[in-house]
């Protein structure tokens, strides 16, 4: 075994942290009171390869591994998980889909404007009555020959109005249940796809979450990832991926929470000395360090376990368990380390804070993952 970091890998972290310094932090508090994405910040990414990172460089890519990917997204949610999770959707939802699963042609029109920054994707699976339940489809794409016709309503789509690629799950043959799904690449602009009013969140405020309608949109057969009923593997498929890149997030506010809370103990006097010195905080410091300590192992062990070609769904399940449980348990302590300070916006912490709760929720709930555990672990 090897714990250490390549060169390259070390490389990339440090590239990360400045953008992170650089560009993420200023406007961060203003973006996320104001729900602003970061649509400059996120052309910047782009160019700078973060959005196709373990994409192949033929399609614009930048040919990158997965334990980069996490690295990076560490460093980024650290600071700005608005933007982060743009990062994690396009790299591993769109990007690593499309170039698992979609056809040549399909990469070349797609996955090369996706991978190099041109244009953002989005994941389109939950509806308002089948988020967990993934299987129970209402949105349907019926088959027309050279067709589809594309009806229903997703809900709490990442980047719902800011991409220009959608990537929809949707029923064709109800009788099939999971086999009858098909996954659709669907272009903005398509007569009949509406974009619904943006939510107004708790957390990664900045980022740009709405509810999708589609009615009567007509989507060539072209446009379909896999052979038919292949819609339900592929949401399954990649978004075992994707649940190692929202762990790297939790990740990243939990260690984000901790340095701020690290600084702010060293510097703030309390019964005369610094409170880092009372035993009160240095020990929930001592407990945050050791719980963000084995996330990152696990995070990092997910990643390798891609990276060697081995199935990752069981690590990815229990990276995101954990790191979301971490990041919301520490940012709440962090929270309380700055005392009243950490109340106020200023002080990042309360931000962090209502980050962190989403990390509990998206790509699939705690209890999501504790289902595939359980069922991984049963089934032996
Ligand atoms: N890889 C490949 N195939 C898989 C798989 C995986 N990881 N997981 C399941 N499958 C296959 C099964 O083998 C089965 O196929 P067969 O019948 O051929 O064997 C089929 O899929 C159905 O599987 P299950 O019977 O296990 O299905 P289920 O109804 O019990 O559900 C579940 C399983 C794990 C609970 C699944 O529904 C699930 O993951 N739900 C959560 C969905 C989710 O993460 N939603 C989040 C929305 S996306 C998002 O948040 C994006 C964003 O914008 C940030």
């Amino acid at each position: 075994m090897d714990f250490s970091l390549s060169e390259e890998h070390l490389m990339i972290r440090q590239a990360a942290r400045d953008f992170a310094q650089n560009e993420l932090l200023p406007g961060v508090i203003e973006r996320d009171d104001a729900q602003k994405f970061p649509a400059e910040q996120i052309k910047k990414l782009g160019e700078l390869g973060f959005l196709g990172m373990m994409t192949d460089t033929k399609y614009n890519g930048s040919g990158m591994d997965t334990l980069s990917y996490v690295i990076a997204m560490e460093e980024l949610s650290k600071v700005d998980a608005s933007a982060s999770v743009v990062v994690s959707v396009n790299n591993s939802l769109v990007c690593w889909g499309l170039e698992a699963f979609a056809s040549e042609e399909q990469k070349q029109k797609y996955l090369t404007r996706l991978a190099s920054g041109e244009v953002i994707g989005a994941f389109c699976l939950s509806e308002p009555e089948a988020g967990s339940d993934a299987t129970s489809q209402k949105t349907t794409a019926i088959d027309k020959g050279d067709h589809y016709i594309l009806n229903g309503t997703k809900n709490w789509i990442t980047n719902g109005g800011t991409a220009d690629t959608y990537l929809v799950i949707a029923q064709t043959d109800k009788e099939k249940g999971h086999k009858g799904i098909n996954a659709l690449i669907v272009e903005k602009g398509m007569p009949g796809f509406e974009i619904g009013p943006k939510e107004n969140k708790l957390g990664i405020r900045g980022s740009d979450t709405h509810s999708l309608n589609f009615n009567d949109v007509k989507i060539p057969k072209e446009n379909r990832i896999g052979e038919d009923g292949f819609g339900f593997k592929f949401a399954m498929k990649t978004l075992a991926g994707g649940r190692i890149g929202i762990a790297a997030q939790a990740l990243g506010i939990a260690a984000g929470a901790y340095e701020l809370a690290l600084k702010y103990s060293k510097e703030r006097k309390a019964f005369g000395t610094e409170i880092a010195n009372h035993q009160a905080i240095a020990f929930k410091l001592a407990d945050m360090h050791v719980q963000i300590e084995a996330v990152r192992n696990l995070v990092y062990k997910s990643a390798w376990e891609k990276d060697q070609g081995l199935n990752y769904d069981l690590s990815g399940a229990i990276a995101k368990l954990y790191a979301s449980k971490v990041a919301m348990d520490t940012t709440i302590e962090a929270v309380q380390i700055h005392g009243g300070n950490g109340f106020v916006k200023d002080y990042h912490v309360e931000r962090l804070m209502r980050d962190a709760k989403i990390t509990q929720i998206y790509e699939g709930t705690s209890e999501i993952q504790k289902i595939v555990i359980s069922r991984s672990i049963l089934k032996d």
